[in-house]
């Protein structure tokens, strides 16, 4: 049985995921209105991949027994002047979300709970890709976004992204 504290934040992070694609489908939603369809699709797959997140923690807890109880989805309320602003406001984002797995995991930790840590290491590795692909793409548009040509291949090496499924199977 799952411990109570373990638990909660487990169920809370699914609400978490839940709300990343939703901020992740509202960036592209960003884009969208800008022209910009190749940075749209970055985000709106990036929104997939959230869901997926969600979806694994789901899984974890009916897998161990534990109830999921879903909570309401807060509105992205974020307003941009530059495009910029989204880059950095995903890397903002995702800190807080590697800051949410470890909390999960020190509670994990603490009462030894060693199923719960492993599901976790796939997180915390997952995280720090999540941060390095928002870190490049701010960079990027950092060196190119002021010139309309480069910003026009950017956006399209962006549109390139593909969905792909998480390796992570429970
Ligand atoms: Fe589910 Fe972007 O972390």
């Amino acid at each position: 049985m799952l411990n109570e504290k373990v638990h909660v934040l487990l169920n809370e992070q699914i609400n978490k995921e839940f709300y990343s694609a939703y901020l992740y489908l509202d960036f592209a939603n960003y884009f969208e209105s800008v022209g910009l369809d190749g940075f749209a699709n970055w985000y709106r797959i990036q929104a997939q991949e959230e869901r997926d997140h969600a979806l694994l923690f789901y899984d974890y807890l009916q897998n161990n027994g534990a109830r999921v109880t879903l909570e309401a989805i807060a509105k992205p309320d974020k307003t941009f002047e530059e495009h910029i602003d989204v880059l950095k406001a995903g890397l903002a984002h995702e800190e807080y979300v590697t800051s949410l797995i470890n909390d999960i995991y020190a509670a994990a930790y603490e009462v030894r709970d060693f199923r719960t840590m492993q599901f976790l290491d796939w997180f915390v590795k997952e995280q720090g890709e999540e941060e390095k692909n928002a870190t490049d793409l701010i960079d990027k548009m950092t060196l190119f976004g002021g010139d309309p040509k480069s910003l026009y291949m950017l956006n399209s090496e962006l549109g390139a992204r593909v969905y792909t499924a998480p390796s992570l199977v429970l």
